[in-house]
């Protein structure tokens, strides 16, 4: 009972914070990579303590000498881990600022490079593979915030970018809860919202969920092999409640592998 109250009177705080948020959602993720401050990016946890948890399905399905491309690589915090375990990664991304941001943070890494592209484009999958050939492809935390059309799109462009050598990883957050109930799990209040939090709501769309059955229809079976799927953890910043130092919170996720046919 009194869960509902609190939930019911952070649904006018969330209302009035999200309509700042650009309607256009490549005008969102642009201001949000303009605006955002360091160490104020919501999903950048600890990519040792996640990375963990795809370290087993890497080294099972994907081939450690193709290049290997980051597909909205944000500020490239994965692009470089990738760039650890194989001899070149991409990171590429809609958003220019986010692109400057991710080659400024990785300039002493050789073997990382970045570009801006919106992987939605017609086009986009060829453009990566003139780029650099057959590639493994890494995706975080981008199915679940586009529509279900545009996830399709993205699949049907991904195939062209991994040819038949290269697999596709993709790790997705997977609450399955209300949207408000998604915000308290990341420690929202009507009477307070940590900072990272309160960015992400007043700048980008409402996200998703991307679970199995999300997978299935983005990815059909006809184009799709579904090589492996699991439940992974994925991890946030701290995020701090008034007068308490902040800890990171933990998102129920899931990750999959898929070869094209
Ligand atoms: C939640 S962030 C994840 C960033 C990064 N993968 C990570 O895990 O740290 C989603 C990213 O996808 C990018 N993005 C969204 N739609 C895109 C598109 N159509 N083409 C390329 N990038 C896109 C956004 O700009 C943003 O950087």
């Amino acid at each position: 009972m009194r869960r509902h109250a609190g939930r019911i009177r952070l649904l006018p705080v969330v209302l009035r914070l999200a309509s700042h948020a650009p309607r256009n959602r490549a005008d969102a993720w642009e201001q949000y990579w303009r605006t955002v401050p360091a160490g104020e990016v919501l999903w950048d946890g600890s990519p040792k303590a996640e990375g963990a948890q795809y370290e087993e399905l890497v080294r099972r399905h994907l081939d450690p000498g193709l290049p290997v491309l980051d597909v909205g690589c944000g500020n490239g915090t994965w692009t470089r881990w990738l760039a650890e375990r194989f001899p070149e990664a991409v990171g590429i991304d809609q958003s220019a600022s986010a692109v400057e941001q991710a080659a400024r943070e990785a300039s002493g890494v050789p073997n990382a490079a970045f570009g801006v592209l919106d992987a939605l484009d017609d086009g986009a999958g060829g453009a990566l593979r003139e780029r650099v050939g057959e590639a493994n492809v890494f995706v975080r935390g981008v199915f679940h915030v586009l529509r279900p059309g545009a996830r399709r799109t993205l699949a049907a462009n991904l195939r062209e970018a991994v040819g038949s050598r290269g697999r596709v990883l993709l790790t997705e957050t997977n609450f399955r809860g209300s949207g408000l109930a998604y915000l308290e799990h990341l420690g929202a209040t009507a009477r307070h919202i940590p900072g990272p939090l309160r960015k992400a709501i007043e700048t980008l769309p409402q996200p998703g969920h991307f679970g199995p059955r999300e997978l299935r229809r983005a990815f059909p079976a006809s184009d799709w092999t579904l090589l492996e799927e699991t439940e992974v953890v994925i991890g946030t910043v701290p995020l701090a409640e008034p007068g308490v130092p902040g800890v990171p919170a933990e998102i129920p996720g899931y990750c999959a592998v898929l070869a094209a046919r």
